[in-house]
């Protein structure tokens, strides 16, 4: 399958889009794109939200290697995420190579680079992320606390470093070709890149990081508003053979309200589909 051929609309497109991405209004969609291009340009973080420190835990029972602990020390800030050239209506506001963009790709046949990037890093729900996607996720932590849903940030960040010991740990316990359905391998995750994070709840504690997690209400609450505060579901059932991963219903990776508002108006559900972006499941 050749880039261009991915660039066609997916037939399990509408059922899989965060359904909130379809109730902007246009107005809305150009007033938040406009927000986002002037907070990244100007190089603002987007408002960092501190908030229960120490937390996230669920009491379930999982392997300890799957979820995250925050540091003793915050890593070092890097470069926030530039605009590339506009001049062409086709052309992405935001590059997809640069590993401190909101629109970068990630996946087995993109790396990030360098291998070891690291971003500007914000501390919400007890979990780092990356600084610039803290005003939202806290907003979407909020939101859906408000609406009586407890939803906990299981693993945002994670380092070359920690990645590999996930990915080890998961090997170890599942065998190569199992563990890679669901890991990602140091250098290629799109948690290095602080834009990802894994949600849990406390509806169902043995759902955490399970498939199960699709069908709590916790769940359903991300499907219907995650995106309102930019978030994808970015492992979605049936497009392995894009993602290059099995459904993963916890990981959301943050991309900005514009680019989801553009991919819903193209009825396409993945990162590699709108941008024409080799995935899959085998490693470059
Ligand atoms: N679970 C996702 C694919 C990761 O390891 O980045
Ligand atoms: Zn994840």
């Amino acid at each position: 399958m050749t880039d261009t051929d991915r660039r066609r609309r997916s037939p399990f497109a509408p059922e899989v889009l965060p359904d909130g991405t379809r109730r902007f209004s246009r107005d809305s969609v150009v007033a938040r794109r406009a927000l986002l291009v002037g907070l990244v340009a100007a190089g603002v973080s987007g408002g960092v939200l501190v908030t229960q420190l120490g937390t996230g835990g669920t009491g379930a029972v999982v392997d300890p290697a799957a979820q995250d602990s925050l540091p003793a020390a915050a890593a070092a800030p890097a470069p926030t995420p530039a605009p590339t050239s506009a001049a062409s209506p086709q052309a992405p506001v935001f590059s997809t190579t640069e590993a401190a963009s909101p629109w970068v790709v990630v996946n087995k046949q993109h790396p990030l680079n360098p291998i070891d990037y690291a971003p500007a890093l914000a501390v919400v729900g007890g979990r780092e992320v990356a600084a610039v996607i803290a005003g939202d996720l806290q907003a979407l932590l909020d939101a859906a606390a408000a609406d009586g849903v407890a939803l906990s940030v299981t693993s945002g960040y994670r380092s070359y470093d920690r990645q590999r010991s996930v990915h080890d740990s998961a090997v170890a316990r599942n065998g190569l070709e199992s563990a890679e359905s669901l890991s990602a391998r140091p250098g290629f995750s799109e948690h290095q890149t602080g834009l990802a994070v894994d949600f849990g709840g406390s509806s169902r504690p043995g759902c955490l990081l399970e498939n199960c997690f699709g069908q709590t209400p916790e769940s359903a609450w991300l499907q219907a508003n995650a995106g309102r505060f930019g978030f994808l579901l970015r492992y979605p059932d049936g497009l392995t053979g894009i993602t290059g991963y099995d459904p993963e219903p916890w990981h959301w990776r943050w991309v900005g309200t514009d680019l989801l508002g553009q991919m819903a108006g193209r009825g396409v559900a993945t990162l590699e589909e709108f941008f024409g972006i080799s995935g899959g499941t085998a490693y470059a």
